[in-house]
């Protein structure tokens, strides 16, 4: 959500009245023009005040074909229909919506057997609105747990907290690093290697370290990190050190991909120092944002004084979270996703969005003019870049001529120490099928005659040159 700054003088404008948006009647009706940045005076109908917000969000745009997005863009019709009945249920008020708090406890209880927990009587989770909240509050954990375990040194200037990561973390670890006063540590990229090594993650801990963030996969090009390797890498330090070091899954998008697609790949709580996993329901969890999950291993892993107990809405329930009040709807729909598709359903979906992403990853380096740098195997996401031999265009000019087609294509660099790398990222989600794969082929090999005869790159627009997209 960009921050937005008030109107100036000079953009200030009103809506222009079309006369079958409204009625004769001068009170309510139309005879005033309403103004678009400031609180009208009185009423308007309901018909007309509908059909200015509806005409104003026709120009957004098209979700299916925006391929920058992790976040579902399309459910059947009747997930819409239960989230539009559970549109006022508030998730904080668990004794008023007892059953829609009961929901919530048995998402937690099946993630909690999807990621293995070796005892998931002991988890304890939570829904949240999405993985930037969940990691907030895995990261709190930790900060509290090193806290308490450091009493004697925190506060004081010898003992500032950091937390270790890879230089392709999601923005949600810088804000959070930001937000609570945590050094953020990054591991920067090297060469080909896009992601965090596990050597590097050791190398850069110390007594101050809360604990170590493993992505599953990487926002920036879909790879997923390694997190066993950096397990074992953070054992042979404790062996070294006596410092015992938890990890974080970050595991926004595949932590719904992996349990279903690589089930021999052992990244969760299969490994003993995996202290807590998030999820976002809203992306490979197949609900409309906002919905996430955070989990963690046993009550040992979430220091008890973070929950908070409050009885003004009857009842005691404990929660964690940032905000109080939640729409309730998007739990329903994941339990009700869960419910309908059940892991063969799940499986199923996320397999066939991997054959989009692998078959068109094949297809664009097959047109010689792009170097795949990932290829849709681990998330169905993979990352381009343009061949070395494409001299007269580059990724932004190809993100703008796709924009003209209606599809969302990101193009952006890359971080330390790889910022000399600018990329385009396709996401593949349920609902962008082979089908529409080929039409997006079949524009973007129209578009390369015209790019070929450009005399050169025409710069990075600033619309265009996003960060990235998620
Ligand atoms: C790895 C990772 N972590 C966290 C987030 C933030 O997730 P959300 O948008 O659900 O807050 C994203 C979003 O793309 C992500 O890719």
């Amino acid at each position: 959500m960009p921050l937005h700054k008030g109107a100036d003088k000079a953009t200030k404008r009103s809506y222009s009245v079309n006369p079958f948006y409204g009625e004769a009647d001068p009170i309510g009706g139309m005879a005033a023009e309403p103004p678009r940045d400031a609180l009208p005076e009185g009423p308007m109908t309901p018909h007309a005040a509908y059909q200015f917000v509806h005409d104003e969000l026709m120009l957004d745009g098209n979700s299916r074909l925006n391929l920058a997005t992790f976040v579902t863009t399309w459910m059947e019709p009747q997930a819409g229909v239960l989230m539009a009945e559970c549109a006022d249920k508030n998730m904080i008020d668990k004794d008023e919506y007892p059953r829609t708090a009961e929901l919530e406890k048995r998402c937690v209880r099946m993630l909690a057997e999807l990621w293995h927990a070796p005892d998931p009587a002991s988890v304890v989770g939570c829904s949240t609105t999405g993985s930037s909240e969940a990691c907030m509050l895995a990261g709190m954990a930790f900060k509290r747990r090193w806290a308490l375990a450091n009493a004697g040194r925190y506060p004081s200037a010898d003992a500032r907290p950091n937390l270790v990561m890879g230089a392709n973390v999601q923005v949600c670890w810088e804000k959070f690093c930001t937000f609570w006063e945590v050094e953020a540590r990054q591991v920067p990229m090297e060469g080909e290697r896009f992601h965090l090594d596990p050597g590097a993650a050791a190398a850069l801990c110390d007594e101050n370290t809360i604990g170590v963030v493993a992505v599953l996969g990487s926002t920036f090009d879909g790879s997923y990190e390694p997190v066993a390797d950096v397990c074992a890498a953070l054992n042979t330090l404790q062996e070294r050190t006596g410092l015992d070091i938890p990890v974080h899954v970050d595991g926004a998008s595949g932590a719904m991909v992996a349990p279903f697609l690589d089930e021999g790949l052992v990244w969760d709580f299969r490994l003993p120092r995996v202290a807590s996993v998030n999820t976002s329901g809203h992306k490979y969890g197949l609900v409309y944002p906002g919905v996430g999950w955070a989990l963690w291993r046993d009550r040992s892993a979430l220091p008890e004084e973070l929950v908070f107990r409050v009885n003004y809405l009857g009842g005691d329930m404990p929660t964690f979270a940032l905000n109080f009040s939640r729409p309730g709807a998007q739990v329903a729909a994941q339990y009700y996703t869960f419910l309908r598709l059940g892991r063969e359903g799940y499986r199923a979906v996320q397999q066939n969005s991997r054959d989009v992403a692998t078959r068109l990853a094949r297809h664009i380096e097959d047109m010689g003019d792009f170097r795949l740098l990932t290829r849709g195997d681990e998330l169905p996401v993979f990352a381009f870049t343009t061949a070395d031999s494409v001299t007269r265009y580059d990724v932004f000019d190809v993100s703008r001529r796709l924009r003209e087609r209606g599809w969302l294509v990101p193009a952006y660099t890359f971080p330390p120490d790889r910022e000399d790398l600018s990329v385009l990222r396709i996401v593949c989600r349920n609902g962008f099928s082979h089908d529409l794969a080929d039409l997006f082929l079949e524009d973007l090999r129209s578009l390369l005659p015209e790019l070929r005869r450009q005399p050169g790159p025409l710069g990075r627009p600033e619309a265009v040159a996003t960060a990235f997209h998620h």
